[in-house]
Parts: structure tokens; C-alpha cells; sequence
């Protein structure tokens, strides 16, 4: 089971490096932009009198790090963390063209089940799209609640199954988030040249919890607080908010 694990984690890895050079302007064109709307969104629900280390985990190309970095200036060190080497380095180009030589950014390579942070030193962890992607999302909560002190805030961006039963949408709208689903897929491949990740962000989209589900993790392995779910336009996004 642990091999199997690994050889996923490593395959999801070595994925994620052969799309980074076109990650950003498929993420882009397939959202239309809107994934930087559910990020602002996301970093607005920070509390303004944030301050002190905050990580962001699967930090990928770096978007959610650079954007919490402006909006706090020197209160806030942003860390921003991924294990995919390549998708850093597109993250250290952005930050040096954003902020020169003296990027207030730090950009580390590690897993998410191996975080380089002593116990309760940080005051918040964002991760956005990327919770769905760790192998062993037990051992990421574990390591998660390890790291952040008390009143620190976490907040994650995901998508979550469009056709959840749970939300009561009129069949138009189940039928329209189907279809961007199916051509989310088909796009994706054709501007990224690469099938696989599109099958693979639907499969995955769609075995992911929904807010329920990811509830219940929470309280098993972290006991956090719930300030906040929100489902965000055009419905297949969720914003979850936890106070430590
Ligand atoms: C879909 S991308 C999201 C990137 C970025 N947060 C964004 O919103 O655009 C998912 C990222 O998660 C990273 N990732 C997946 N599993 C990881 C793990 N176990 N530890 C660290 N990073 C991981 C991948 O390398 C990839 O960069």
C-alpha cells in the first residue's frame, strides 16, 4: 500500500513538472481567469491583522503566495511550498519579476507530509487546488495541524463534485456544469498537449469530498474550527475557512 502510495506520488510529481511551462495560460484560458477572482476571494477572508509566517502549501506556480505577499506587505513572510521542482521555478521567475533580486518570497521544495517547519511556528496555511493531489491527505492534515499555532486561520480552494446531490440546483445548471466539466477535459488536453492531467483533474475533481466529507476529515485528524464554506461561481469551486 505504501509503495503504491509513492509510485503515485511520484507519477503526480513528474506530472505536474512536464505541464509547468504551460500551466499558467491553460489555467487561464480554461477558467477564463476566474481562478485569480477565487484566490483574491481567498485572500481577502485572511484577517487584515494577520502576522507572522504563513505557508503556502502546493504554492505551484506561485499565484496565491505573490498575491498574499501584496496584500500584506513586510507583516506577513510568505513561504511558499510545492514538490514539483520545475512548477518552483516558474514561482521563483514570477517573484523575481514581481520584486527583483530581494524577493520577500521564500520558495522551498518539500512534501507536504514533510513540512521544514518547526511545531507551532506558523499563523496560517493556504492551499488552493491542491489538496486533492496528496497521495496521503491524512498525513498532510496531521503535519498541517503540527505546524500552525494556535488562532492561526487555514484556507483552501477546491474543486468539488458540480452534480453533488447535496446542493439542490436546477437541472439546467447540473447540465451546464456537466458540459464545462466534459470540455474542461477536452480543451485542456488539446492547449496543454498533455490528456492524462485533463482526465486526471476530472477523476480527481470528482472523487474529491464535498464540503461534508472534508468536514469530517478535518474534525478527525485536526479538530478545527469552521469559520466559513463557501460555494463559489460557477458552483464546481469550494472556499473553506478554518480557525486552529
Ligand atoms: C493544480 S496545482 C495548483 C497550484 C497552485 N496552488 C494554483 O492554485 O495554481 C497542484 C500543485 O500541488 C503540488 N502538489 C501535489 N502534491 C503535493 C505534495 N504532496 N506536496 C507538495 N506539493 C504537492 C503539485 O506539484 C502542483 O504544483
Amino acid at each position: 500500500m505504501r509503495e503504491i502510495r509513492k509510485r503515485n506520488s511520484k507519477s503526480i510529481r513528474r506530472m505536474f513538472d512536464s505541464l509547468s511551462e504551460r500551466y499558467d495560460l491553460v489555467n487561464d484560458l480554461l477558467s477564463l481567469g476566474m481562478h485569480r477572482l477565487w484566490k483574491r476571494k481567498l485572500v481577502h477572508c485572511i484577517p487584515a491583522d494577520t502576522k507572522g509566517r504563513w505557508l503556502d502549501l502546493a504554492t505551484g506556480t506561485g499565484d496565491l503566495a505573490l498575491m498574499i505577499q501584496r496584500r500584506f506587505g513586510v507583516k506577513v513572510e510568505v513561504v511558499g511550498v510545492d514538490y514539483a521542482p520545475r512548477m518552483l521555478d516558474r514561482a521563483k521567475e514570477k517573484s523575481r519579476a514581481h520584486f527583483g533580486d530581494s524577493s520577500p518570497i521564500r520558495w522551498i521544495l518539500a512534501d507536504s507530509i514533510n513540512l521544514p517547519f518547526p511545531d507551532q511556528s506558523l499563523v496560517g496555511i493556504s492551499v488552493s487546488f491542491g489538496l486533492r493531489n496528496f497521495s496521503d491527505r491524512a498525513k498532510a492534515f496531521q503535519e498541517m495541524k503540527r505546524v500552525l499555532k494556535k488562532g492561526a486561520h487555514v484556507l483552501i480552494l477546491e474543486f468539488g463534485n458540480p452534480i453533488d446531490p447535496n446542493h439542490s440546483d436546477s437541472w439546467i445548471k447540473r447540465a451546464i456544469l456537466t458540459a464545462v466539466a466534459w470540455w474542461t477535459v477536452r480543451l485542456g488536453a488539446v492547449l496543454s498537449g498533455r490528456k492524462k492531467y485533463y482526465q486526471y483533474l476530472q477523476l480527481s475533481s470528482d472523487a474529491f469530498p464535498g464540503p461534508d466529507g472534508l468536514r469530517l476529515e478535518v474534525t478527525k485528524y485536526c479538530g478545527w474550527r469552521e469559520r466559513e464554506c463557501l460555494r463559489l461561481w460557477p458552483g464546481n469551486v469550494f472556499l473553506y475557512h478554518w480557525e486552529v
